[in-house]
């Protein structure tokens, strides 16, 4: 089947099974276009957990898959490719993490939801790019607190909010991987475009941006700025989203080497259309967890959702 009948293939599976396609801002375009909700890692799993469906088919990562499953254990969650996974998740084993966390009873752990079910089960709190300050800001200041897995991210909230978090040792591997120096070569190429970063790259990269945010918040910042073009400092999948809201504006891909056009992530690149098809079709391969871990991961997942609500972060 070419690329048209797959995905009409794929749209009448869905409706047959009552299944719903959820896919991250990093998926390849092609199955961004086939999907019924289009989000960063938040909405994604506000989605999860309003849905009515039999089936929930996530494009995306496994953690992400994973943490539709805690917050719908009742329902099947299914992923394109099982090893779709993530470098900041594995950069935090549980039995390390649980070995460090005892280390420091007097802290309470937050947690970036890029990670495994195992580290949010050993956590309180769950947070995202898009929801990561406001949720420490609203805890008491003299709270000691260790933040994991990205360092990065933990580095930028402590900059920003003053605090002095106890930071996991771990990256990912992609947005790390961007130097400073890269971006501000592309600048030189493009004087006039402004430079926005996730926050999982490292500080010499955000020192060089003017717009620090989640995915969702660099696709608004966009819309709303004056501005017409943009140097992007994140996955490039992210490019498909923007272009679609924004015709007139010019976006610059950004890559960790000289010799790639643009930086992607290899795993959340591993869902094809053709595995999406496979997937819906066979219901295969199933996210599965034990029902104790769902019930104890689901605890500071539901937490970060109620706190999101208070603070009018999501409505
Ligand atoms: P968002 O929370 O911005 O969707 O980011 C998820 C992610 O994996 C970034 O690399
Ligand atoms: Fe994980 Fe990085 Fe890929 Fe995001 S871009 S899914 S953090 S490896």
């Amino acid at each position: 089947m070419d690329k048209k009948e797959l995905q009409e293939a794929i749209i009448k599976l869905k409706k047959e099974k009552n299944a719903v396609i959820l896919g991250h801002y990093y998926q390849r375009d092609e199955i961004q276009e086939v999907s019924d909700f289009v989000g960063d890692s938040l909405a994604l799993a506000q989605e999860a957990r309003k849905t009515q469906c039999d089936i929930i088919v996530f494009c995306g990562v496994h953690f992400m898959a994973e943490t539709a499953k805690i917050l719908n254990p009742e329902r099947k969650v299914i992923l394109p490719d099982m090893n779709a996974n993530c470098s900041l998740a594995r950069s935090c084993p549980a039995d390390a993490f649980s070995k460090f966390k005892e280390e420091h009873p007097d802290h309470i752990v937050i947690s970036y939801i890029n990670c495994s079910a195992e580290i949010k089960a050993l956590s309180d709190l769950i947070c995202t790019s898009g929801n990561a300050e406001k949720l420490v800001n609203a805890l008491p200041r003299n709270q000691k607190i260790i933040f994991a897995p990205d360092k990065n991210l933990g580095g930028y909230i402590n900059r920003q909010t003053g605090r002095n978090m106890l930071l996991w040792d771990g990256t990912c591997t992609v947005h790390d991987a961007l130097t400073a120096e890269s971006i501000l070569r592309l600048k030189q190429q493009h004087p006039q475009a402004e430079v926005i970063a996730h926050p999982e790259c490292n500080s010499a990269v955000l020192r060089v941006a003017s717009f620090i945010g989640s995915t969702k918040a660099m696709l608004n910042y966009i819309s709303k700025s004056l501005a017409t073009q943009f140097i992007v400092a994140t996955e490039s999948g992210i490019l498909y989203e923007m272009k679609q809201n924004n015709p007139d504006k010019e976006f610059f891909a950004v890559s960790a080497d000289e010799g790639c056009a643009c930086l992607e992530c290899a795993d959340m690149k591993l869902n094809t259309l053709d595995k999406l098809y496979k997937c819906i079709k066979e219901e295969l391969p199933e996210i599965t967890l034990p029902a104790d871990m769902i019930q104890q991961a689901r605890k500071p997942i539901e937490r970060m959702l109620e706190m999101s609500q208070q603070l009018g972060i999501i409505k």
